[in-house]
């Protein structure tokens, strides 16, 4: 398969650091990227930075640096976080990146020129921590934004409008047509509610009230809706340009997938798409609307003093690579459900997950070599295709594949413990050690050959979700670290001496190893 895979994720605010709510996103979207590089060449991956509008600014200004500087200050942090995370990314773009904000001008210019943008005069009550204004009708008894629990501004404005009301039945029309749109698709019926009742939209702020913005060309007394030049985001990192979109454009537009949070599904569903139809572009295959993440089962929030960032826990943990991190998080919620973070859990999952279910397997199964064959697979020990295990792992990878195609992350993640769990009973019964003491040494050498060689897909299909884990799997096999797809076909193992006693290692400590223990100590 060598078809092309553009996956993008929301661009973060940079009005602080990162914390594991962005990075549940970043990861999600990660291992799905992936997930697809072991399948295509053409997988590319976006994520970036959002980095004007009033909450910057307002930032900025209690922090006293000007909101250029506190951009610069927070995008590092989020850089290094994906770098430690291993985020792969193709790009990591900054909406202050001036290649952007000429596009975006653009676009502004060309919405107008069609007619889809006019001037008007407004009294509307804006919440800083969304960037947009609230119907009074969605706010809280006692008139708060009902997500960030604070009272909106009010705001009587002369800005630009845009006519969203013009998109709507388009829009809705090209929801109900394309049931891949909008995943996972309980959240159809809510963005078609919100849309019977859309207004056209504020898309611009005069600079008097919010200066850090791109200004409108033309009109200095304005700048440009942060939301619009956000979103733009999506084609402007790859090259978009009225005149002359680039070739990585025409390449990878449409988007194949959207990854975003369940808060934000409106602003690309219904304001994005309104936005593509107005500059003739075709939408999105699809928006992924991911859950919120909760520590201990609360809203994480800076007042309930309860923020965690990715790199604390990697610190709490002694842990120098991310996988375990990566994994709990890609398998912390069903498609679309709220997950929680909990310290206890994560170790608890990890270790039964990584330690006890697939790393044990692997090195017991390793020992038996060396001690009943010196180490070394003989041609006679290679097992049929159509044994029981090797008909699972060949299911166990396209029942992954299908997962992911409907960004069911974690029970593709599931699937894979499941396999392993299903392993481990096959040991348990064949018992590999009584054969050996009984003397049927081909039988056993077969059962240990059918252990390596599932070990090898587990290997392969942790990839995305634990890289390093997934090489030390088949470095520990003697196999190349070649995570392609097409390596996944039974029998792969070939006679030779794979491995001796020196060299056989634990793939994965359980956290608060003895090992760990000592290190921390050290
Ligand atoms: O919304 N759990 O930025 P943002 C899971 N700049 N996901 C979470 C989360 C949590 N606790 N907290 C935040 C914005 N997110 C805009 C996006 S896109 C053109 C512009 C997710 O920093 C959130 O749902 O508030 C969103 O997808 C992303 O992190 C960035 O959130
Ligand atoms: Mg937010």
């Amino acid at each position: 398969m060598s078809e092309k895979f553009y996956l993008t994720t929301a661009i973060d605010y940079v009005n602080g650091a990162p914390h594991i709510g962005h990075a549940y996103e970043k990861i999600l979207s990660d291992v799905i990227i992936r997930h697809k590089r072991q399948l295509t060449d053409k997988a590319y991956m976006l994520t970036g930075t959002d980095e004007h509008g009033i909450k910057i600014q307002k930032t900025a200004a209690l922090k006293g640096i000007t909101p250029k500087e506190l951009c610069d200050e927070n995008f590092s942090k989020f850089e290094e976080a994906w770098r430690q995370l291993e985020i792969s990314y193709d790009q990591i773009i900054r909406t202050t990146d001036e290649k952007h904000k000429k596009v975006v001008k653009q676009i502004f210019k060309k919405l107008y020129e069609n007619g889809d943008i006019y001037k008007h005069s407004y009294k509307g009550l804006y919440c800083a921590g969304c960037e947009c204004f609230l119907n009074s009708k969605d706010l809280t008894q006692d008139g708060l934004c009902p997500n960030h629990l604070k009272k909106p501004e009010e705001i009587t404005e002369e800005n630009y409008f845009f006519k969203l009301t013009k998109y709507k039945d388009k829009i809705a029309d090209y929801i109900k047509s394309h049931p891949d749109f909008i995943q996972p698709s309980i959240r159809v019926n809510e963005i078609l509610n919100q849309l019977e009742n859309i207004e056209d939209i504020s898309v611009s702020r005069t600079r008097n009230s919010v200066q850090w913005g791109i200004e409108v060309e033309g009109d200095d007394s304005q700048t440009i809706y942060v939301w619009i030049d956000a979103l733009s985001n999506y084609i402007t990192a790859i090259g978009y340009d009225i005149e002359n979109p680039s070739a990585q454009f025409k390449e990878l537009w449409p988007c194949d997938v959207h990854v975003i949070g369940k808060d934000i599904i409106k602003f690309h569903a219904v304001y994005w798409s309104a936005i593509l139809m107005s500059l003739g572009l075709p939408l999105a295959h699809s928006i992924f609307a991911h859950g919120w993440i909760t520590i201990d089962q609360s809203k994480m929030s800076k007042s309930l003093g309860n923020v965690i960032a990715p790199k604390d826990i990697l610190q709490a943990f002694n842990l120098e690579k991310p996988d375990a991190f990566r994994y709990y998080m890609a398998s912390a919620a069903l498609i679309g459900k709220d997950g929680n973070y909990s310290d206890d859990d994560f170790k608890e999952k990890v270790n039964a997950d990584l330690a006890n279910n697939m790393g044990n397997l692997l090195n017991r199964t390793l020992n038996m070599l060396v001690k009943y064959f010196d180490g070394e697979i003989k041609q006679e020990f290679i097992t049929e295709k159509t044994s029981k295990i090797a008909i699972m792992a060949d299911n166990t990878k396209n029942q992954i594949i299908e997962c992911f195609n409907k960004f069911e992350i974690a029970e593709a993640a599931n699937l894979i413990v499941n396999f392993a769990d299903t392993v481990n009973k096959y040991v348990t019964e064949t018992a590999p050690w009584s054969l050996a003491k009984e003397g049927k040494m081909r039988e056993c050498a077969q059962v240990l050959y059918t252990v390596l060689e599932a070990m090898r897909y587990i290997g392969i299909m942790l990839y995305p979700y634990c890289p390093n884990i997934a090489e030390s799997i088949l470095l520990q096999l003697n196999e190349t670290p070649d995570f392609k797809y097409e390596n996944l076909e039974w029998g792969k193992i070939k006679p030779g001496k794979i491995t001796e006693k020196e060299k056989i290692k634990p793939v994965f400590l359980r956290l608060d190893s003895e090992f760990a223990e000592n290190k921390k100590k050290a």
